[in-house]
């Protein structure tokens, strides 16, 4: 399945009258072994106008682990949240230590400390180097400047969206 694309097998099983998906009863031999769950009837048209809008819509993920990673962990959060000994002991190099953090809680933002830190003007995170103490460990680490509103808002997109991988 291709999102953005109608050349995804799950949407040309269905595209044709009739669609070649489901196989129904009356096309299975009466030996097959699929004969009794096969259903009477094909699937309705407004049944396949929905799987072709949410193809087109792009499936619905919403924006992954590996989108947030490049585009907002990599550049502002992993020089303190990743290697021996991540800040605040919250590691979010993968995906598995980001959602074992407990500070990603999947469609729920107000719970979802990740969010929390950067939802406010200006965000708490990414701790910026003019916020820090000059003899602070952080401060060499600590990026300029805060995330960007399109940074925010990737982050808030993929946890509503189920905080997929
Ligand atoms: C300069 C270092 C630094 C950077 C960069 C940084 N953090 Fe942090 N972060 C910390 C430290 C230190 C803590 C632990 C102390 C605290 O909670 O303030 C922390 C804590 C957190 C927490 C847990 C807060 C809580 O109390 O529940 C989250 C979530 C978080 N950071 C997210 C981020 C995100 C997202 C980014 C990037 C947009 C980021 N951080 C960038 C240093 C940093």
């Amino acid at each position: 399945m291709k999102a953005n694309d109608l050349d995804s097998d799950l949407w040309l099983e269905v595209a044709d009258d009739p669609p070649s998906m489901p196989i129904t009863k009356d096309y299975l031999k009466d030996n097959d072994p699929l004969k009794p769950f096969a259903p009477e009837k094909t699937i309705t048209d407004q049944q396949r106008q929905l799987i072709k809008q949410w193809i087109m819509s792009g499936a619905e993920a919403g924006p992954t682990y590996r989108e947030v990673y490049q585009a907002v962990l990599v550049p502002e959060c992993l020089v303190c949240h990743s290697g021996a000994k991540p800040a605040g002991n919250y590691d979010f190099s993968t995906y598995e230590k980001t959602m074992a953090s407990g500070k990603v809680i999947a469609k729920d933002l107000a719970n979802s400390d990740f969010w929390l830190e950067v939802a406010d003007d200006p965000p708490s995170m990414p701790i910026t180097k003019d916020s820090l103490k000059a003899d602070d460990p952080l401060k060499v680490l600590a990026p300029t400047k805060t995330i960007t509103d399109k940074q925010r808002q990737l982050i808030r997109k993929w946890i509503e969206a189920g905080a997929h991988s």
